[in-house]
């Protein structure tokens, strides 16, 4: 999973790849089909109305409160009825799922900060899931409200400050789906994207399994990488399991080589990107909670070559 498969990410509700998002997808279809033909009796009947010809002989052509009681008020009653059934029972199923996975996500502006609290595992922006298996989203803000919505596995949910909400989906094919915080939240709401990595249950028990290992300094490069890591302040706000940074305020970057995005979702988690995104973030994403560094070109190629190397 290279961070070129963003770019081929799924992103519709009309592309459902789960139980959920295939839900709510059959409502929309139902509520556009009902409320379409609704709408076409509607105009064909404006458009009689209005070319009819007056005939003051023909007194009553038709029995004006027959058709207003049925046509004004027992038939949008019925037809609203239904579907707010319909709606009511399909938001019931898709609000309490199952749970075989349990993950817990806080929104940050502007950035999502993903735990996985049975396996000891942080990552950001990203969500790697097992294929088949019901995942419950424990959301969490820490400062305004966000949104969280991946169109092709299920609908939205907010993050609100002091309150845990929760999201339910299943993916039932693998891929990489594109999510996106759907509650304006400031200045970069715009770029607050993340992703749904749905992989086979073996490779997602790699994946964790991968994820649990801390980084240490185990070579010389990584060794003078963290020293430059540490000296420019980044471990003030970054935590790098298995070094002394033990920073909160931004993502954990211990496995930040396998990032498949930068800046939640702005730019592909390439070498080149990284080090333009380390050397000024603010001209990247104007706002966001990473300050300008000044790094000269040595510090800033030990650096980035240390980060990419936290696979
Ligand atoms: Cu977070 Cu919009």
């Amino acid at each position: 999973m290279g961070p070129g498969s963003i770019l081929q990410a799924r992103s519709s509700a009309f592309d459902p790849a789960g139980p959920v998002s295939e839900a709510i997808a059959r409502l929309t279809e139902w509520m556009t089909w009902v409320f379409g033909a609704v709408f076409i009796v509607v105009m064909v009947l404006i458009i009689f109305a209005v070319f009819a010809k007056h005939n003051p002989e023909k007194k009553k052509t038709l029995n004006e409160n027959w058709f207003i009681i049925a046509g004004g008020l027992i038939f949008p009653s019925v037809v609203l009825f239904v579907l707010l059934v319909y709606a009511l029972v399909l938001t019931a199923r898709i609000s309490f799922g199952e749970e075989k996975l349990l993950i817990q996500m806080t929104g940050h502006m502007w950035w999502w900060d993903v735990h996985y609290p049975s396996h000891n595992v942080s990552v950001a922006n990203e969500i790697y899931v097992p294929v088949g298996k019901p995942v419950r989203i424990e959301l969490r803000s820490r400062d305004v409200i966000h949104s969280l919505w991946v169109p092709s596995l299920a609908g939205k949910v907010d993050l609100v400050p002091g309150m845990t909400n929760s999201y339910y989906f299943e993916a039932s094919q693998p891929g990489v789906f594109r999510g996106q915080c759907a509650e304006y939240c400031g200045l970069q709401h715009a770029r607050m994207g993340l992703y749904v990595v749905a992989l086979s249950e073996e490779d997602f028990a790699t994946w964790i399994k991968e994820r649990q290992h801390s980084a240490p300094l185990d070579s010389p490069e990584k060794k003078s990488g963290f020293v430059a890591f540490k000296n420019k302040g980044c471990a003030t706000c970054h935590t790098i399991r298995g070094t002394e940074a033990i920073g909160q305020a931004g993502p954990d970057l211990t496995h930040m080589g396998s990032r498949l995005s930068l800046g939640a979702g702005l730019l592909p988690n390439t070498f080149g990107n990284l080090a333009g995104w380390i050397s000024n973030p603010q001209a990247l994403k104007p706002g966001n909670k990473m300050p300008r560094t000044y790094l000269d070109a040595r510090d800033l190629h030990l650096i980035s070559h240390y980060l990419m190397s936290l696979k």
